[in-house]
């Protein structure tokens, strides 16, 4: 494979639907992908090469966006939120190429996974190569608290992946295991990133407001991802859909199904999640169109993400504090 260009300095487009949140803060998220660039650095060229893949394929970018719009409608003027940034995409990111060896996932951001192209041990040795890279730019940020946030994230999200290991092919997964799995293996980062604001500014009666936020924003947002996975289309997504039933994971869509189904088709169903596969897929997707599961699904995620929009009421108005309101709309308006 040809060495990919580094540090190029044209950062992938926004999608158009958040083109404005980005216009809002794009010097910032300049800089953001600048200090990306630069911090990808190591003298052994795999590295750079797969991380420059990945990272350079672009991705929405929500997160980062997100540490630098709560720090500022917070009322942060400094300018660490620019570091935390990068430092919450990088742990965004190592998770990534962590994922799609667990899900065998073949194809991330409209590319080949990095698994396909380099192997399973090259994905996974890059991800904990940006987690620790990520960890050697928290030192330099020298704040106690923004360690601990961060480090009890990143542990958080290792436990929520163990815990979703331990349901695959287990049809009895519930909304109760189900949710406990996803507050941990998303909505945490996106909650850390949102306290991430109120730490810096030095507010922490916002702390809980803010993580708050975050962490509704991160279950309506999975809960989306868990139902495009049943409904996009690939080339919309950048990832392959299907994943989740070919390995037999049992999320919301699903389990919202089988509650409602008869005895029969719910034995149907618990052999599919059992067995796991693709072949079924159609099948499923008809089921879970049924009974409203699909619908069902949506209509939670959009009453959480209309709870993260109440949890930060108190914040005084502006355009900062508007955007966050936007992209916890689109977390579950989004295609892809
Ligand atoms: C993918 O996150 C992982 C999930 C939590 C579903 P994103 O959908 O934010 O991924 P990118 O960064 O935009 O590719
Ligand atoms: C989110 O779950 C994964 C992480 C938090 C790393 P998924 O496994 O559904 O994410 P995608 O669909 O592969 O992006
Ligand atoms: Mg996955
Ligand atoms: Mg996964
Ligand atoms: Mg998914």
């Amino acid at each position: 494979m040809e060495q990919a260009t580094l540090h190029a300095d044209t950062p992938p487009e926004p999608s158009q639907d958040i083109r404005h949140l980005f216009d809002l803060c794009a010097d910032e998220m300049a800089a953001v992908d600048r200090l990306i660039r630069e911090s990808l650095d190591s003298n052994v060229v795999l590295i750079r090469q797969i991380a420059e893949y990945i990272i350079g394929s672009g991705g929405k970018r929500l997160r980062p966006m997100l540490v630098l719009l709560a720090a500022r409608a917070c009322g942060y003027q400094g300018d660490h939120h620019v570091a935390l940034a990068a430092i919450i995409e990088f742990i965004h990111t190592a998770t990534l190429l962590h994922d799609d060896v667990v899900d065998e996932s073949e194809l991330r951001r409209g590319q080949e996974s990095v698994h396909a192209v380099w192997g399973n041990a090259a994905s996974v040795l890059v991800g904990d190569f940006l987690y620790s890279r990520s960890f050697q730019m928290m030192v330099a940020v020298d704040s106690m608290r923004v360690m601990e946030v961060l480090s009890n994230a990143t542990n958080t999200i290792a436990e929520g992946e163990v815990e979703q290991l331990l349901n695959m092919h287990d049809p009895d997964v519930d909304e109760q295991r189900y949710f406990s799995v996803i507050e941990k293996k998303t909505a945490k980062l996106f909650e850390a990133a949102c306290q991430l604001g109120a730490v810096l500014t030095g507010r922490p009666e916002l702390e809980e407001p803010l993580a708050t936020f975050g962490r509704e924003l991160g279950v309506a947002f999975q809960v989306a991802d868990d139902v495009l996975d049943y409904t996009a289309d690939a080339d919309t997504l950048g990832k392959n859909v299907g994943d989740d039933l070919a390995e037999g994971k049992p999320t919301l869509p699903l389990i919202f199904a089988r509650q409602r189904l008869g005895e029969e088709q719910r034995a149907r169903i618990d052999a599919i999640i059992r067995s796991g596969g693709r072949d079924q897929i159609g099948e499923i997707v008809g089921l879970i169109q049924d009974t409203g599961g699909l619908r069902d699904s949506m209509a939670l995620a959009r009453e959480r993400s209309a709870a993260a929009q109440r949890s930060i009421a108190l914040l005084p108005a502006s355009a900062w504090k508007d955007a966050m309101t936007d992209l916890a709309a689109y977390s579950v308006s989004r295609n892809h």
